[in-house]
């Protein structure tokens, strides 16, 4: 199988990271105002059911749910009326496409690996009976539902008719809720972890919530567990037994999501209550190996984790950016021990020489003061309180509780940090604040200088320079990119860095390419979207933005009810791949079919006699004339 690993490690953009930092050191030098960037023309906010970017580019669809993922011998189309069968959609584009990269294959840009979080399900499109609401659960609807979460990988090829996907693949995979693999790390094996069925405490049965994403120097994927708690359930008498960190963590008996833990018992809170601890994790998956089992990486702590964004220290250790995506948490670095292996080409050296890098290591959380200063303050068992009197056994204890352990030292309660994007060229850091409505009621954190509105709906985008321009730094200094929002609205707070900079609302994905051009993409509550306060947004969209000037253009509209996530610009920098996230998740008024169709041409609800299923997929864009995107 011709895994080539080396071609990646040339082309990749995170190798060009690497060696831009191992070569040159950060710069914080912030490049001049370019006169060649953001020159495509901006799209009005729109609440146009559809996908509306710029005449000059053109999209096409890739992998929509269902698709197969082309793994050999195991192909089912997929069945629109989702009568797949569990088994099918194990093999099948998952549900809900979020966080994504492109691992180039040769050195020619027209061949690589497409990589993708499948982040949740909409049970009522996943079944046959769900159409028109969703009705009882079975042990093969939660095998289903659980297969349709996860990871895909799969090969792609452009061509003349533009990107394909290649299938069958030797590459092609599906990691999904029920893929075994194994706990490494410091809370491996601890008593947090064991289970009746994996009493070492070691091993797992799936990933699910998989929402952002990180790629570390060596070429391997990081996909991140979010949402978890929501698939673990029990009996409603069984709430008042849980401890303060299970309700920290939102895993309560009576409060799930699904009905899993009726028809698999490991989803059962009041039966194998550390169950859930196996799960909130960064799990690294090696693209290139469809045998490689993937490894969830406990060093880096355990939160609804959004985000695993890598950087090079300038001794050459590695850090890893981190959000908690819940109202009032954290955003967190590690700071691996040992440095990153170069081959004797100078590249990363292939995964196995970087086997232990996210194994052993510091992690911190933030705190921001008012001064615009910072401090990343270390949970590590022994120091800043984390002791046993403060609650914690161990070095494990405090990363399977990091959110208690992040009270105890005194971190930052941020606005829902989502997506971490670091700057290839100067090494700032970006990170969505997606929104916090809370924030303020009585009982809840005040106001600060990092998170400074009340009620704060729309969001916003801070960022950080580290001391010394050295990612490892344990001090920086931060401020606000943009507090988002519509700026004639009274009392909105918003704040843009230009005066020209077009708006937006809950900005969650974001990535910078390598020209350092940052992609905003935004996830409004679907609840929200074209109502009072809110109209004037439209539905969700991404913006680029040129942090050298401040200037911010809206370049994409998605179709309604949709979220957009999931980016990654190729390394030439000819193609942009994003992807539409539920469509259609707004049931109409009255007659209960979803408020889109897409990417069905149809019109009509899915409460007809077609009743045609939206379906969440990857838009390959591209310019028309084939140059550079963004610019
Ligand atoms: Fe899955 Fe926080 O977005
Ligand atoms: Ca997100
Ligand atoms: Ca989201």
């Amino acid at each position: 199988m011709p895994l080539d690993r080396r071609q990646f490690l040339l082309q990749s953009g995170s190798a060009v990271a690497v060696v831009a930092l191992f070569g040159q050191g950060c710069t914080t030098a912030a490049p001049g105002v370019r006169n060649d960037v953001l020159g495509f023309t901006g799209v009005p906010a729109s609440l146009r059911d559809g996908v509306v970017i710029p005449p000059e580019y053109e999209w096409q669809l890739l992998y929509p749910w269902g698709t197969p993922t082309g793994v050999a011998g195991g192909m089912p189309a997929f069945a629109p009326d989702a009568s797949n069968s569990a088994d099918d959609q194990a093999v099948q584009a998952g549900m809900h496409h979020d966080g994504m990269h492109f691992f180039p294959l040769g050195t020619d840009g027209e061949r690589g690996l497409l990589v993708m979080n499948h982040e949740y399900t909409d049970e009522a499109l996943l079944h046959t009976d769900g159409i028109q609401g969703a009705t009882g659960w079975t042990e093969d609807k939660v095998r289903k539902s659980l297969h349709a979460m996860g990871v895909s990988v799969i090969e792609i090829r452009r061509t003349g008719q533009g990107w394909r996907q290649v299938s069958p693949s030797p590459f092609a995979r599906r990691v999904h809720g029920r893929t075994p693999m194994r706990i490494s790390g410091p809370a491996a094996g601890t008593p947090l972890l064991r289970t009746a069925a994996n009493p070492a405490g070691d091993a797992v049965f799936g990933t699910f919530a998989n929402c952002a994403m990180g790629v570390t120097p060596w070429g391997t994927y990081l996909t991140c567990e979010e949402n978890f708690h929501g698939y673990f359930g029990g009996p409603k008498e069984a709430a008042n037994a849980m401890t303060p960190a299970q309700r920290r963590y939102g895993t309560v008996p009576g409060t799930q999501w699904v009905e899993y833990w009726r028809f698999d018992e490991r989803f059962d809170l009041s039966r194998h209550p550390n169950e859930a601890h196996r799960f909130g994790w960064v799990v690294e998956i090696d693209p290139f190996d469809p045998n490689a089992t993937p490894i969830k990486r406990t060093a880096l702590g355990r939160k609804r984790q959004e985000s695993a964004t890598c950087t090079v220290a300038k001794d050459g250790r590695l850090v890893v950016y981190m959000g908690d995506d819940s109202r009032f948490e954290y955003i967190y670095k590690f700071v691996s021990t040992g440095k990153v292996a170069l081959g004797s080409n100078g590249q990363p050296a292939p995964a196995a020489g970087n086997a232990r890098l996210l194994d052993e290591g510091t992690l911190y959380v933030a705190r921001f003061d008012a001064d615009k200063r910072g401090r990343w303050l270390a949970l590590t068992h022994g120091s800043n309180g984390l002791n046993a009197a403060s609650g914690f056994a161990d070095q494990a204890e405090v990363l399977v509780h990091a959110r208690l352990a992040g009270d105890v030292v005194g971190g930052t309660k941020m606005d829902r940090p989502e997506w971490i994007a670091v700057h290839p060229q100067s090494g700032e850091v970006y990170v969505t604040l997606t929104n916090n409505s809370q924030r303020g009621d009585a009982g809840t954190p005040a106001p600060d200088a990092a998170n400074p509105r009340a009620n704060n709906f729309f969001g916003g985008i801070l960022r950080w320079r580290e001391d010394g321009a050295d990612a490892a730094s344990t001090g920086f200094a931060w401020d606000h990119f943009a507090l988002a929002g519509d700026p004639a609205q009274p009392g909105s707070g918003a704040r843009y860095p230009s005066a020209d900079a077009d708006m937006f609302g809950a900005p969650d994905g974001l990535h910078f390419d390598q020209g350092g051009l940052l992609w905003i993409q935004t996830d409004l509550s679907g609840q929200v979207i074209g109502k009072p306060h809110y109209t004037s947004l439209g539905n969700n969209q991404m913006l680029c933005a040129d942090p050298a000037s401040g200037r911010i253009k809206r370049f994409l509209t998605g179709p309604n009810g949709c979220e957009i996530t999931g980016c990654v610009v190729t390394p030439d920098r000819r193609t942009l791949f994003v992807n539409i996230q539920h469509p259609g998740e707004v049931r109409d008024d009255g007659d209960g079919g979803h408020n889109s169709a897409w990417p069905d041409t149809r019109t009509t609800a899915n409460t007809g006699p077609d009743k045609v299923r939206p379906r969440s997929a990857t838009l390959a864009i591209r310019r028309r004339d084939g140059g550079v995107v963004g610019t």
